[in-house]
């Protein structure tokens, strides 16, 4: 037995060593199946498309700076809700999309990224610092679309609202058969990103597409929307903007549309104080492939929030 077999089976014994009796039998059944061939198989798909997302990453960081946030914009950290502890001393902005947990460490170890900062300098008395992302990780993306939405998206039009270097379109693009994908930007840098990036990836322009603008002058595009995503914008917009932004979505977004955040609609428009504006307005949707979930770790996910328009 060579030196790596054993390594694989102290792995595989020891989470087996943590099972119990049924547990361990319906894991031998599976195992001796033909669907576990299969979901081997499915498993590898996904993993070679997160590769081409990987490819994206890499060319995206060619065109940003090393934080990816562009000078022309302005970012500032919110003073409501579940990120009101950010502030330009305890926080760093770290793009998920282009730098996952083992690159991140990587950076850490090269000294290019800190994890902490001094309370109080000359001391040890340091502080974790906060990693924010505005992008949304390549595994998170792959849950929306392999996970939540139903998988026959053909006819439906995807909305990225804000969608900054393009993670979501990308994924939405290479992830699913949607028919249309639409970023709308209001940073006009971001927008030339993403523009490059579908030009130097030769996707169908037909079929993804940026337009620089604040979402609120382009109703016909909300409206004609199947699919819309929105990944929080506290960081972007003062609350009143912030405010008037649901509002205009609930006006024009149609009825039946799937809306899919990563912060509980609750929890956004509590915090906003227009919960009460908004009450039947959503219908929490369990996810459309259920039978996927085995490739991802669901705990990771439990921040996406399907939501059906009613
Ligand atoms: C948190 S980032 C989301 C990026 C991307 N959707 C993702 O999940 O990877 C939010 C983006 O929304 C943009 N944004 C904020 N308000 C907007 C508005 N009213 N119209 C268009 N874009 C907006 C910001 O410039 C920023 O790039």
């Amino acid at each position: 037995m060579s030196d790596e077999d054993v390594n694989i089976k102290f792995r595989l014994l020891d989470l087996f060593s943590d099972l119990d009796e049924n547990e361990l039998q319906s894991i031998e059944s599976w195992i001796c199946s033909r669907s576990y061939k299969e979901d081997l198989e499915n498993k590898k798909k996904l993993k070679k498309s997160e590769k081409l997302l990987d490819k994206i990453g890499d060319a995206i960081k060619k065109l940003v700076p090393f934080e990816a946030e562009m000078s022309s914009e302005q970012i500032v950290a919110p003073t409501i809700g579940d990120q009101a502890d950010c502030n330009k001393v305890n926080t760093c902005h770290v793009d998920e999309f282009l730098y996952d947990e083992k690159q991140v460490t990587k950076l850490v170890q090269q000294g290019k990224l800190k994890r902490h900062y001094c309370l109080d300098c000359h001391s040890r008395n340091v502080d974790e610092l906060i990693f924010i992302s505005h992008s949304m990780s390549k595994q998170a993306l792959q849950y929306i679309f392999k996970v939540l939405l139903p998988k026959d998206l053909g006819e439906k039009n995807v909305l990225d609202v804000g969608s900054r270097l393009g993670a979501v379109l990308y994924a939405a693009y290479y992830f699913s058969n949607a028919s249309k994908i639409v970023g709308v930007e209001m940073n006009k840098d971001c927008c030339d990103v993403q523009d490059k990036i579908i030009g130097q990836f030769n996707m169908d322009i037909n079929r993804i597409k940026v337009i620089h603008s604040d979402i609120m002058e382009r109703q016909d595009i909300v409206e004609s929307s199947d699919i819309i995503i929105i990944n929080v914008l506290d960081f972007f917009v003062d609350i009143e903007k912030h405010k008037e932004m649901w509002y205009f979505f609930k006006k024009h977004i149609k009825k039946g549309s799937y809306l899919i955040s990563n912060r509980s609609m609750a929890d956004t428009l509590n915090t906003l104080d227009i919960y009460e504006d908004f009450l039947n307005w959503l219908i929490i949707s369990k996810p459309n492939q259920l039978e996927n979930e085995v490739f991802f770790d669901v705990e990771d996910y439990s921040e996406l929030f399907l939501y059906i328009v009613n």
